[in-house]
């Protein structure tokens, strides 16, 4: 099966990783001058460098099983590329991972903190995961630059000024600063979906969680949000992708984890999983993308 998905030259990076952790070291020119982050977390020194960790995880919808005893744990700086059939729990699980749903059993760790069932400081480790959706959730009513700034200024306490200062490095770092009085609307779907990105970022969160980011978009606009998550990746963001986009998953991800039922049913570094898939639910899965 090698080669079904083929290099795409445009997603190669130079800190492609064969082997699933520790996470690969980012190229140490990438500064914070033009970068999409600016403080990226340094890893622990010698200490435990686990960023997400999710123990025995259990969930249901009724009598749905949807997440299955989900054991992850996600390193700092490493990209993690979720896959699976319809169904099988993919975004449940983004979802838990900031308590946009609630658990029935097991921890979900971020930084070593649990996660709490509500209050205050739920609110405050929650704008430490940042979350980019298939639709875009920016407000309607609100320009762009105030889609970017809100969080910063209501949840940071940042002032106006410097929340708008930055708001323009993040718009511009994803190439929609001339957008930034527009609204919504105004802005194509791409060109949105890297608004959400940047007002993700400018929450200065841990790790970022993408579920299914290029789905609705037309496909001449994929590639524009595709790459802005490569760069962002290769700028050394902790990420939890969902995607349907084979040769970015194959180039961008350090790690593939493969969900079925509810389950976490098959890990592998990209290159292992799509050349040589172990499980019959991953090979039957893999198979089915290429025959449609
Ligand atoms: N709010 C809900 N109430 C009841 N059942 C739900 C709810 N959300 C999801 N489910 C069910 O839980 C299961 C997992 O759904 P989930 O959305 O996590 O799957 P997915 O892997 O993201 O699928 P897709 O690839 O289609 O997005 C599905 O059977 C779904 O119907
Ligand atoms: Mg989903």
């Amino acid at each position: 099966m090698v080669g079904l998905f083929p290099t795409r030259s445009r997603y190669v990076m130079s800190r492609m990783s064969t082997s699933p952790s520790p996470a690969p070291n980012r190229p140490a020119d990438a500064g914070p001058a033009d970068a999409l982050i600016t403080d990226a977390a340094p890893a622990a020194a010698g200490g435990n460098d686990v960023l997400v960790e999710l123990v025995g995880v259990n969930k249901h919808f009724g009598d749905l099983h949807v997440l299955k005893d989900i054991n992850l744990s996600v390193t700092r700086q490493e990209v993690v590329v979720v896959l699976g059939p319809s169904g099988s729990g993919k975004s449940t699980l983004c979802r838990t991972i900031n308590r946009l749903e609630s658990i029935d059993s097991g921890t979900i760790r971020i930084d070593g903190q649990e996660l709490p069932q509500e209050g205050r400081e739920l609110a405050r480790l929650r704008a430490e995961v940042g979350m980019v959706f298939q639709s875009f959730n920016l407000f309607a009513n609100k320009t762009i630059l105030d889609n970017v700034t809100l969080g910063p200024i209501k949840v940071r306490g940042v002032s106006k000024p410097e929340a708008e200062a930055e708001a323009h490095r993040l718009l511009q770092r994803v190439g929609v600063d001339s957008q930034a009085n527009k609204f919504p609307a105004q802005l194509s779907g791409g060109q949105q979906q890297r608004v959400a990105i940047a007002r993700a970022l400018a929450m200065r969160p841990k790790v970022m969680l993408f579920d299914e980011p290029t789905s609705a978009l037309d496909p001449e606009m994929v590639k524009e949000v595709l790459d802005v998550m490569a760069e962002l990746a290769a700028e050394g963001m902790t990420m939890i992708i969902v995607t349907h986009e084979m040769g970015f998953a194959r180039q961008a991800a350090d790690r593939v984890v493969f969900m079925a039922d509810g389950a976490i049913v098959e890990e592998a570094a990209p290159d292992e999983f799509f050349t040589s898939p172990r499980t019959e639910r991953a090979q039957d899965f893999l198979s089915k993308l290429i025959t449609h």
